[in-house]
């Protein structure tokens, strides 16, 4: 099974090459930046869930392929951010090459919200790396990750729930952003339980 820097170097090709064949497809127009920065909102999903619940169902369901999961999981980071920079990118074009329509599509609140996850993206991405989490200290990294997690699934939950009543195509987008937070915490509270049952012996 492929793995490591490896699975990064794959996943972010598929993503940037996606991205690039829907914009080229669509004869470079605008609705093909728009297809692309769904499509990317898309796999950045996908892949942050991975991220995200890795630890968590090794907990609840611990297989060979939780277990792969776990192993891969700064993998599935950083391939998370280069799918989000590369939303980000398409995000820029479309605000460059049609202003009027971009300010249909968002707004100043969503800009600074969904801005300041880009800021965790890059910490997060920048501290999977040995030296600077070596830099960073286990402590300051466990919470950068925990806080910055937590800010990343609220953004998606945001972008997703508020297109939910839209179309029924999201149904399944907002019951995997649901899905991930109640794994992180049904194994947040099995793990609590579990320490208090060693204090208390
Ligand atoms: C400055 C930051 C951001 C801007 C300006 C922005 C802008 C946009 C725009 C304009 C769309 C709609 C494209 C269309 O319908 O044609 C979109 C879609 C989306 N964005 Fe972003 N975005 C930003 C950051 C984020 C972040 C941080 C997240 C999640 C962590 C996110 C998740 C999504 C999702 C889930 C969609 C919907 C994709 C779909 O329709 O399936 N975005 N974004």
């Amino acid at each position: 099974m492929m793995a490591g820097w490896r699975l990064v170097g794959v996943l972010s090709f598929l993503v940037a090459a996606m991205a690039a064949g829907l914009v080229i497809s669509h004869g470079g127009d605008v609705e093909g930046l728009r297809v692309a920065i769904r499509a990317t909102a898309r796999t950045s999903l996908v892949l942050f869930v991975l991220a995200f619940t890795a630890s968590a169902l090794v907990e609840l369901l611990p297989s060979e392929a939780t277990r792969w999961q776990r192993r891969n999981r700064r993998y599935f980071g950083v391939s998370f951010a280069v799918s989000h920079f590369i939303h980000l990118g398409v995000i820029l074009a479309l605000a460059s090459v049609d202003q009027a329509l971009f300010w249909k599509l968002t707004n100043i609140s969503t800009i600074v919200l969904a801005g300041s996850a880009y800021l965790f993206i890059a910490a997060m991405a920048a501290t999977s790396f040995d030296r600077p989490a070596a830099w960073l200290g286990p402590r300051k990294w466990r919470l950068l990750h925990l806080i910055g997690g937590w800010y990343i699934w609220i953004s998606f939950a945001i972008a997703v729930g508020k297109r939910v009543p839209l179309d029924r195509f999201y149904w399944p987008m907002g019951a995997l952003v649901l899905a991930a937070a109640i794994v992180r915490l049904l194994a947040m509270s099995r793990r609590g339980r579990r320490q208090a049952v060693i204090g208390a012996s």
